[in-house]
């Protein structure tokens, strides 16, 4: 159930908004934004937030956790996690399917709106996915009722990997909705794993990861999705690029082209590709263990360079909570997956601080992009007629403690890391949900609508 929020003017803010940053104050009523300007004065009625130069974000829509339900709700739930990405100031989520039972048809799909309602802290969608043999619930799939379909063309968490050649084929050729891939040749990892199994049994220590789940394993299953997506003429969204050598499958350039026209082969890459590399597991060891791998150095860097050249199209996270004693298994039984939305965008904010993004690249890639690759309606944007999805941030730093971890899980990889940021507010549909030190109100989040 959703509230009607308070009518809120934020004033002295530092807006940044595609492409640009400046001064300015915004006024909320009935859930939207009504009004940018300068010098805007307050309603009988309004609450007047000071921002006094702080950077006044359009809310982040994360195109790719993992919530975990339904089935797997002892480390995460729908509740639980979008009040960690709330917090963090992702205020839109898109869950996937590789849940217990996972969601293969039109009534598994509901059955996550239906728990998300009333429950979810942020905005949500969930993605429809592919099997071997789902082909004929695929074909039904109603545009409007998820973000799009997505298909593991490599084995991960869950299982559902999707292997047989005709169906890819069909899968590329007749899917009503952007198709989101999992790229990894699973033959490649499984002769990998083998090799590695013979040498250290069930052992191996977490820096061999990026050597299994190798980028030649990414290099091979990414070309093979955007050689269908060509074929077909598919719209291919290829998730989690975590190699510097994949960077040239794709094309350079906006998303949406001077003429108008949108890329429709794209990428994402993640938080954690750009915060850590091989030389943390040393540290982290299995915390830091997921699917693809955590490459070298060089990726890291190159796929931050990617970024800022348009090469790559969104940022997202990859939420992926397990339980501590999960991770503290051998390797072979440690799942893959870390949980992320929390410190996600204050972890993107150091790359501003670094030099090496701007705030509004920033927002570009983990705000206006997935709306527009998405085609979220009424999202991801600050202009008026749009909902009041804000973060607020503050030049303030903040030091990862576990005891702040909002996620069921427990625990972070940042724990420990100060970054020089700190979300000092969010608003979700127009009403505060989190005020700079906890969260406030009842869950506010509504379902994403689709507009294709
Ligand atoms: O590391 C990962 N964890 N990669 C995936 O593809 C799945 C995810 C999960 O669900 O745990």
């Amino acid at each position: 159930m959703t509230t009607t929020p308070p009518p809120t003017l934020i004033v002295n803010a530092r807006l940044v908004n595609e492409g640009r940053e400046f001064d300015g104050d915004l006024r909320i009523a009935d859930g939207l934004i009504v009004e940018i300007g300068s010098g805007l004065s307050a309603r009988a009625g309004e609450t007047v937030v000071d921002a006094a130069g702080r950077r006044l974000l359009p809310g982040m829509i994360d195109d790719q956790v993992h919530f975990r339900e339904p089935g797997m709700e002892y480390k995460a739930d729908i509740a639980t996690e979008s009040a960690a990405a709330v917090a963090g100031g992702l205020t839109s989520f898109m869950d996937m399917p590789n849940t217990n039972p996972p969601t293969l048809d039109a009534a598994a799909l509901e059955d996550k709106y239906r728990r998300a309602a009333g429950r979810a802290w942020g905005n949500y969608g969930f993605y429809m996915g592919a099997s071997n043999d789902n082909l004929e619930a695929i074909r039904a799939i109603d545009p409007r009722a998820t973000p799009g379909l997505k298909v593991f063309m490599g084995a991960s968490t869950g299982n559902m990997l999707v292997d047989n050649p005709d169906t890819l084929d069909a899968i590329f050729r007749d899917a009503p909705t952007p198709i989101i891939t999992h790229c990894e040749d699973t033959p490649t990892i499984d002769a990998l794993l083998a090799d590695y199994k013979a040498r250290y049994g069930d052992d191996i220590p977490a820096e061999c990861h990026p050597d299994i789940r190798s980028r030649e394993a990414c290099i091979k299953s990414t070309r093979l999705a955007i050689g269908l997506a060509r074929q077909h003429g598919t719209r291919l969204h290829v998730l989690h690029i975590s190699t510097a050598d994949e960077l040239a499958l794709f094309e350079p350039g906006p998303l949406v082209r001077a003429d108008g026209s949108r890329k429709r082969i794209t990428a994402e890459t993640c938080v954690h590709f750009l915060r850590f590399d091989r030389a943390d597991y040393a540290r982290l060891g299995h915390l830091i263990k997921c699917n693809p791998a955590i490459k070298d150095a060089g990726d890291r860097e190159a796929l931050v360079a990617a970024l800022a050249d348009d090469v790559i199209d969104v940022l997202a996270t990859d939420h992926a909570p397990h339980t501590l004693e999960e991770k503290g298994r051998p390797y072979t039984g440690a799942p893959s997956g870390l949980p992320l939305v929390q410190y996600a965008l204050l972890a993107s904010l150091e790359l501003v601080h670094e030099g090496k993004l701007t705030t509004a690249q920033v927002v570009q890639k983990f705000a206006h992009a997935p709306a527009q690759l998405f085609d979220v309606a009424g999202r991801g944007f600050l202009r008026e007629g749009h909902a009041a999805d804000l973060v607020l941030v503050d030049d303030t730093p903040t030091t990862v403690r576990r005891e702040d971890v909002l996620s069921k899980c427990g625990w972070s990889p940042f724990e420990g890391m100060t970054f020089h940021a700190r979300i000092g507010a969010v608003w979700v549909n127009g009403a505060l949900a989190w005020d700079g030190s906890q969260l406030v109100g009842t869950p506010n989040g509504q379902r994403l609508a689709f507009d294709r």
